[in-house]
């Protein structure tokens, strides 16, 4: 039954990440076809983008079951026997954050992911010894950041490795009309495509921004989001017109206001606007990157001419 959600069930619902879900079609097609557990899947790429999402359809189109865990929060090998002991033949194990893993875990992990067993040692002192677990065939899905964060050996444990990419203005904007239409919220086409066009390219973000403008559009209008609606929300909730928010904004003022446009280092950057390094790493750099703000360099980031003229202010001369 295709009952609407918001988030995708099914790889048909699923908008955008075409050329991940083209492989993945295939590879679950083909896994189906032999009767056997999909091979384990890396997805890497910036928050937001859909990847427990895409965990989670990828279990249903298996017909499995999923289990989820999260690697900062399997802190003892004990959670990842406990996790791995509930697996049912070709079952979806995700863990998100794997690259937060312990060590003890992920070397636990290789001999599961490669020979489905682990080697677990009972007792403790003198009468301590190891004892052979096997486990069903199972399919790992770990989701990370960066793939560059995990260690090779776990990553050359991976058969599937897909990268999330941003959406497109007119990917976000059908998640948007599919949002709208789930939350039985009116939306005039162009003010799906203003909050788009704001959304960092994400889904995630879309979502939220779509909840807070239905929210305005109630209050302080018909109910009815139009363009202007949706600019006036969003210019209350300190998104601009290129679809920075607050953060992003702040950083780039800062580089240039404190650092005259850079080089600057990225702890120092994280520092300035109060937020953790791996954070600005993650979450803000690769848009900012992408869109043409910020460049990396050998001796740190530099703020490019296009965020100079964003932001009105004069590019120094080089
Ligand atoms: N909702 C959030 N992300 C989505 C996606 N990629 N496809 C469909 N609906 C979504």
């Amino acid at each position: 039954t295709i009952e609407k959600t918001l988030r995708p069930q099914w790889l048909a619902q699923y908008i955008g990440q075409e050329k991940v879900k083209h492989e993945l079609e295939i590879y679950i097609k083909a896994a189906k076809n032999r009767e056997e557990a999909l091979d384990h899947v890396l997805l890497y790429g910036p928050p937001g983008l859909g990847k427990t999402t895409m965990a989670a359809v990828i279990a249903n189109e298996m017909g499995v079951q999923l289990r989820t865990a999260s690697g900062p929060a399997i802190d003892k090998p004990g959670d990842l026997v406990a996790l791995l002991n509930e697996l049912e033949p070709g079952d979806v194990l995700f863990i998100d954050e794997i690259h937060r893993l312990p060590r003890v875990a992920e070397e636990m992990l290789y001999s599961a992911m490669e020979d489905f067993f682990v080697d677990i040692m009972i007792g403790q002192g003198p009468t301590a010894h190891p004892v052979h677990f096997p486990l069903p065939p199972f399919t790992l899905i770990g989701a990370t950041t960066r793939a560059g964060m995990l260690s090779a050996p776990l990553r050359d444990r991976f058969g599937i490795i897909s990268h999330m990419q941003y959406y497109t203005e007119q990917e976000l904007t059908e998640i948007v009309l599919r949002s709208a239409d789930i939350f039985e919220t009116n939306i005039l086409a162009e003010g799906a495509i203003e909050l788009a066009r704001r959304s960092r390219g994400t889904p995630r973000i879309a979502n939220r921004l779509l909840k807070r403008v239905r929210d305005f559009a109630q209050v302080q209008s018909d109910g009815m989001i139009t363009k202007e609606i949706a600019d006036q929300a969003l210019t209350l909730l300190q998104v601009d017109h290129a679809g920075l928010d607050y953060i992003d904004q702040k950083l780039l003022r800062s580089m240039i206001e404190s650092y005259q446009g850079g080089p600057v280092g990225l702890s120092t950057i994280a520092v300035n606007i109060g937020e953790e390094t791996e954070t600005v790493e993650d979450m803000y750099e690769p848009y900012l990157i992408q869109r043409g703000f910020l460049k990396r360099t050998a001796r740190g980031r530099v703020v490019t001419a296009f965020a100079y003229e964003h932001f009105g202010y004069p590019y120094p001369e080089q």
